[in-house]
């Protein structure tokens, strides 16, 4: 006996944000990364041995990436993010900060480690600027110095040269830094008072970001399991305030670089110079309003940080003479495969996403 079922599939599934993040003209991010090489080995990002990395040959070119951020201007896009990996470890990154200034987005920043900026008297820092990036963010995840080396990897880098980096990047002009701070329970999460402090001295945004299982890193692969690290924000909140006093909700519309974060600031008389952001991936997922999509540093389009939605941009790249039409075409098919809320795991870690 067979039962009569209705269709399902011919149904019109409309997502709840149909109108949104799934159309192409909502997209005003594209997320850069240059490269999935690091000089750390973060142990949310990576695996502390046996790293497996991108073979060299298949690394976007500059002109690939140029490529593919001004058919993403064309379709739309007004933020580039460079990202990682460490994008400091790209050899052109200053010609490329260059050529994707010169397409006139409205905003051009970059995620970095901090730990390059600081060499040789700031020179790249100063580069960087005059090559037109507009803002930096540093992840900075520990004020303590042994912490800072047992979440980094311990690969001889120190809590120091990132402050140098820091203090590079401000000499340079860029003042307003955002400060990254992947909060892992039990390691790191007691710091985030001292983080908050840094606010009363300093125009910085630092943002408290809940670790999300992705990829392979140590901590995913932990016999404790991969989701004991994340700790919810409001914890976090709760915490600050308990040393600082009820914190003050801040509308930043029109700040440069809006993004899913939830900011604060400490409520003291007077000027409070830097802000508080809250980035809740787990514990209150933003994805309706994600406005983004990610190029990996080997041509890869991914509408999603943690599954699903994935486009390979390459042989389109390599195969024809004026690739741009084709590429808003795949823009557009990626983007409408963004899932309406991200998996528990992400099948990729950060480093070949691009955060
Ligand atoms: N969870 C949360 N944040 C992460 N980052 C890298 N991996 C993870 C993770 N698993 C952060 C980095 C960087 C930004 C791009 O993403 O610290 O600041
Ligand atoms: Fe490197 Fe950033 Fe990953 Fe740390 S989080 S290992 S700095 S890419």
């Amino acid at each position: 006996m067979s039962l009569a079922l209705p269709i399902l599939d011919d149904l019109p599934q409309r997502p709840k944000f149909a109108q949104g993040p799934r159309s192409l003209s909502a997209v005003k991010l594209l997320r850069l990364s240059l490269t999935d090489r690091c000089n750390l080995r973060c142990v949310y990002c990576m695996p502390d041995d046996g790293v497996t990395f991108y073979d060299h040959a298949d690394l976007l070119s500059a002109d690939d990436i140029v490529a593919v951020a001004a058919a993403a201007r064309e379709a739309g896009v007004t933020h580039f993010k460079i990202t990682g990996g460490e994008p400091t470890l790209r050899k052109d990154l200053v010609e490329l900060v260059r050529r994707l200034a010169a397409l006139g987005p409205e905003d051009l920043s970059m995620t970095t480690n901090g730990l390059r900026l600081g060499q040789r008297g700031g020179q790249l820092a100063h580069e960087l600027r005059e090559a037109g990036l507009d803002r930096i963010t540093v992840s900075l995840d520990s004020l303590d110095p042994q912490t800072f080396g047992k979440i980094s990897g311990d690969r001889g880098f120190t809590l120091e040269q990132v402050w140098a980096g820091i203090n590079a990047a401000t000499q340079a002009g860029f003042e307003k830094l955002k400060l990254n701070v992947v909060v892992i329970g039990g390691v790191n999460d007691h710091e985030t008072p001292d983080f908050a402090a840094l606010t009363l001295e300093h125009p910085w945004t630092v943002r408290f970001i809940e670790y999300m299982p992705l990829g392979e890193s140590t901590l995913t692969q932990s016999l404790l399991g991969a989701n004991t690290f994340t700790v919810d924000n409001q914890q976090i909140i709760q915490r600050i305030e308990a040393q600082h006093g009820p914190l003050v909700s801040v509308h930043r519309d029109r700040e440069p670089g809006v993004g899913p974060a939830q900011v604060y600031r400490l409520d003291r008389p007077g000027v409070v110079p830097g802000r508080l952001g809250f980035i809740s991936a787990m514990s209150q997922p933003f994805c309706e309003t994600c406005n983004r999509l990610r190029l990996t540093a080997r041509g890869e389009l991914r509408a999603c940080l943690f599954d699903g939605g994935e486009v390979d941009l390459l042989p389109t790249l390599r195969s024809n003479d004026d690739p741009q039409p084709d590429l808003i075409q795949l823009m557009a098919r990626c983007v409408a495969e963004k899932p309406e809320t991200h998996s528990p795991r992400g099948n990729r870690a950060m480093s070949q996403l691009g955060g």
